[in-house]
């Protein structure tokens, strides 16, 4: 298959990028892959908001500027945070125009919200489903763009490079240059080569390398792997934060469900095991410290008191304007004999967000020609050593756009080279030749469960040398198996998903091993203050 854009994604990064160029382009073709259907996303879980100044009179561009710095620690680039905070309010009154619906109050003003680390009320939000609401939009609009289509169920492998043409391709090959994708069809089991004018990596986050996660199941970080094995720049992997407050389950692996720190926002209280509001005891700002401070005071309260899990009290609060703005947050209490009324929530910290990911420039841009990422898998610069909460839907609405003005520019220059001397036609099928239908599936999932009780023992919130280099030992073990599996069997999708997650681990590990200082989400005992020599780590 040939197509003009290839957006690999269909969250808000990918789906926003795609309407943009296929309406400024409607004599060109837009192809969206996605590896289920294509709602399933991390975008359909958000639920606090997105952040944006709306509220001129207390607020102000310097003030969300200000926080995203503060909480960043001292890692972020200040210009993209400009650019994100100035444009993004633009962004997203296009949602808003697009169709997406966020609360408003009696008076008719959007309904604002709060959250750790935001000194002015600026979260617009659609209860407590802002994600669904913003997908649903989406869709809906995409739906209605004749020259884009969304193939569902196809799992993106890798991305085709001069590799591919039999090339010899290294770190510091200059004009790395990206010609389209393999991907793998659910529907027929085989491997089709995809090529493309410009490509598009929307692929989210990385939450399941992790035991327990707020991220649903197709988090695995399968765009960062793709780009570090096709030798593009990653950056900043250490800083994965951990949101505070998911609901704890016992027994409970994989996807957690989230209780928005919009709750604390208004109003709801961490307590222990003894009734202390013990945030008080590590911070000033309390519960709506940011969300580094907040997590590793909770993981400081569960090992100090020997408990899986902390409280969220909710009672003292209204509890019809709860109902209003927390609708999921209360029937989810509810299916699980949580009245929120009269009971505490039991709350233990989740893998949340990766803060690092795939180097991008202002422009979304990434260090392969003609290949472009957003949204969570990308490293813009914003966050830094710790994201801000609801500055990740408007970064990737941003850098959507961003993206966008530069590959539409790049397509419509006469004088842009295209394929230059590349001969598209010289591109390989996929090879199968060798490889036999996998026998035990254990082999999988057996490494999968291994890989993601490492990385939550030794690669959490707070680490150690001595637990990175044990993390690092068992990663390579399991990378030899699995590449050895990888060589010899037919592909899988859960095959080819424990290699990316497992190339993700080692970059976690690899960037943590390097940062000797704690910083923002990375806190290692071993080196517990700030050092000014180390700034980002690129790998
Ligand atoms: P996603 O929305 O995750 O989409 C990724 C897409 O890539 C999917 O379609 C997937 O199928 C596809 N994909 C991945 N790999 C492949 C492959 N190999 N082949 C084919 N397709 C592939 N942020 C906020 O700003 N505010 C919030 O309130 C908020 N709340 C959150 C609550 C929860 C529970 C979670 C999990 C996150 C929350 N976040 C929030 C973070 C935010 O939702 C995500 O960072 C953001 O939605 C990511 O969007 P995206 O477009 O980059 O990727
Ligand atoms: C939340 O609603 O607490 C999550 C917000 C975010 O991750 O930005």
């Amino acid at each position: 298959m040939e197509t003009d854009f290839l957006v690999i994604g269909s969250g808000i990064a990918g789906l926003t990028y795609a309407l943009k160029v296929a309406k400024e382009c409607p004599e060109k073709k837009v192809t969206i892959f996605t590896k289920t259907t294509s709602e399933e996303t991390n975008t359909k879980y958000a639920q606090g908001g997105v952040a944006g100044v709306w509220d001129h009179q207390n607020d102000s561009f310097e003030k969300h500027i200000e926080d995203t710095l503060i909480a960043g620690d001292g890692l972020c680039n200040e210009k993209t945070v400009e650019i994100v905070v100035k444009e993004g309010v633009d962004r997203i009154k296009e949602i808003i125009a697009w169709g997406a619906e966020f609360d408003k109050e009696k008076n008719g003003d959007y309904a604002l919200g709060k959250e750790g680390g935001h000194s002015e009320f600026r979260i617009l939000h659609h209860k407590d489903v802002t994600g669904r609401e913003i997908e649903r939009a989406l869709l809906e609009k995409v739906k209605s763009q004749s020259n884009i289509e969304v193939i569902t169920h196809c799992f993106v492998v890798d991305i085709i490079t001069q590799h591919h043409l039999g090339y010899l391709v290294t770190k510091s090959t200059p004009d790395i240059q990206c010609f389209g994708v393999y991907v793998l069809n659910f529907r027929t089991g085989k491997i089709e080569k995809i090529t493309a004018a410009i490509t598009l990596l929307a692929t989210g986050g990385n939450g399941q390398v992790y035991r327990t996660t707020t991220n649903p199941a197709i988090a695995t970080g399968d765009g960062v792997a793709m780009v570090y094995r096709a030798k593009g720049r990653i950056e900043n992997m250490e800083f994965i934060q951990f949101h505070p407050t998911a609901l704890y389950e016992a027994g409970l692996k994989g996807q957690a469900f989230l209780i928005t720190e919009a709750v604390r926002g208004d109003g709801g209280i961490l307590r222990n095991d003894d009734g202390e509001a013990f945030m008080a005891r590590y911070d000033q700002r309390k519960d709506l410290a940011p969300r580094d401070i907040v997590a590793r005071a909770i993981d400081n309260e569960m090992k100090r008191t020997g408990t899986e899990h902390v409280w969220l009290d909710c009672r003292h609060m209204d509890q019809e304007k709860f109902l209003r703005h927390f609708p999921n947050i209360h029937e989810k209490c509810m299916s699980v004999g949580i009245d929120v009324s009269k009971d505490l929530i039991p709350v233990a910290p989740a893998a949340h967000y990766s803060c690092g990911g795939i180097k991008t420039d202002e422009w979304a841009r990434t260090s392969i020609r003609h290949l472009y990422a957003a949204g969570e898998c990308a490293s813009t610069g914003l966050h830094g050593a710790n994201r801000l909460a609801s500055n990740s839907l408007l970064e990737a609405m941003v850098f959507a756009h961003r993206a966008f003005l530069d590959a539409v520019g790049k397509i419509k220059d006469p004088s842009n080279p295209g394929w230059g001397s590349w001969n598209r036609n010289a591109i390989p099928d996929w090879r199968t030749e060798g490889t036999t239908a996998p026998k035990e599936m254990i082999l999988i999932t057996q490494s999968l469960k291994e890989l993601q009780l490492l990385m939550s023992d030794y690669v959490g919130i707070v680490r150690t040398d001595t637990r990175l280099a044990r993390a690092m030992r068992r990663l390579d073990l399991l990378h030899e198996e699995t590449e050895n599996l990888y060589k010899t069997t037919e592909i899988s999708p859960q095959l080819c998903q424990l290699r990316n997650m497992i190339t993700v681990g080692y970059l976690i590990v690899k960037s943590a091993e390097f940062r000797h200082e704690s910083r923002g989400l990375h806190y290692n005992t071993d080196y517990p203050d700030k050092s000014s020599m180390i700034q980002n780590i690129v790998l």
